[in-house]
């Protein structure tokens, strides 16, 4: 597409929120981005509009067969007051993967980033400084089409809204503490588990909502076939330390692809550690927390960014990890993503984008 965006600005300002009273995602700023496809037209009518309501036929199939993607990403402002996005281009890479898995039509890259700049060098005054703090994009693709049959929709609309956020977990820095179930699964090899879809969030609220009435933040899924194997926390990959190795579940099409993890494993490798992208079984990490290999395990997310795991519960046994403080090798991970973030050092690696 290479229409101009068009621009409708919001008549009024909504106040925005102090830094230090930022959580995860109730907020929305003054704007959000918009266009349309239909079958004849391919994606059209790019549009900028004051934030507000969708309005969308009962029919529409997004509510009954759940064709929907979405993408989370982050603009950042600097300590020299610019705004960045952070890693928008392998953001945008993944939501096209998404589309297809879900037999939604993709976005042009270039027009998909775009989108995304124009929108964030719009709403700039809405990306807060304070370390910690971020404006959270939220690209969104749902199928708009009115029919009642199943197949993949014929039109779609493509959406971005964004939202000024602090820590998504209440924890903040401190080390969370980990369910891993056994009695429900996420994905199936062959399923879409690697595809950033609201079905996969619907999926895991049960096992969810189970956890933290027991106490924990997040659960800590299995393999689906063998519930032997370790995948992903559902809103972040994990990253073990056992012994001088950094392993993380392999990207075999059941876990998301994690920008974050991503980032993460780049800079590990830079570093010079050793690192195995690998199955692992839990019985193997708990093996090796008894036998004190395990020396740190942490989540990668964009919302949580590197999130200290300080206790993992597996069949009733609880296992501390660095006695539930937040480890050496997390601590310089957070740090160094951070730092590349808010510009604290030079980007050599181009991951950031102006806005
Ligand atoms: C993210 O890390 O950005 C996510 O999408 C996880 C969750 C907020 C859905």
């Amino acid at each position: 597409m290479s229409e101009a965006v068009r621009i409708t600005r919001a008549a009024t300002k909504k106040p925005k929120p102090k830094d230090s009273e930022l959580g995860f995602g109730t907020v929305f700023t003054d704007h959000m981005f918009l266009a349309d496809f239909q079958e004849e037209k391919g994606w059209y009518d790019p549009r900028i509009e004051p934030y507000g309501p969708l309005t969308l036929d009962p029919a529409a199939a997004v509510f009954h067969y759940a064709q929907a993607i979405f993408e989370g990403l982050k603009a950042f402002r600097g300590v020299d007051g610019r705004v960045r996005l952070f890693r928008p281009d392998k953001h945008i890479e993944r939501l096209n993967n998404s589309a297809r898995r879900m037999c939604i039509p993709p976005l042009d890259p270039d027009w998909a980033l775009r989108s995304l700049v124009e929108l964030v060098g719009l709403e700039r005054d809405w990306v807060p400084a304070s370390l910690g703090t971020s404006l959270y994009v939220r690209p969104t693709i749902i199928a708009t089409e009115p029919f009642l049959g199943v197949r993949p929709a014929k039109a779609y609309v493509y959406y971005v809204i964004l939202s000024p956020v602090g820590a998504y977990y209440a924890e903040g820095m401190n080390p969370v503490k980990i369910l891993v179930v056994d009695k429900y699964v996420r994905a199936v090899p062959g399923g879409v588990g690697a595809a950033k879809t609201g079905g996969n969030y619907a999926a895991s609220l049960l096992a969810s909502e189970e956890a933290h009435r027991a106490g924990f933040t997040q659960v800590l899924w299995l393999d689906g076939a063998e519930r032997r194997y370790v995948e992903e926390v559902g809103t972040m990959n994990i990253m073990f330390r056992l012994g001088d190795q950094v392993v993380t579940p392999p990207l075999t099409g059941s876990i998301l692809p994690g920008v974050t993890r991503d980032s993460a494993l780049n800079l590990l490798r830079e570093w010079g550690l050793s690192v195995s992208e690998r199955q692992i079984a839990i019985d193997e990490v708990i093996a090796a927390a008894r036998s004190g290999r395990l020396r740190e395990a942490w989540g990668t997310g964009t919302a949580a960014v590197i999130s200290p795991v300080g206790e993992l519960s597996y069949r009733g046994e609880r296992i501390a990890i660095n006695a539930g403080r937040i480890g050496e090798l997390t601590q310089r991970l957070y740090q160094a993503i951070v730092e590349i973030q808010y510009a604290k050092v030079p980007d050599t690696r181009g991951w950031t984008l102006e806005a």
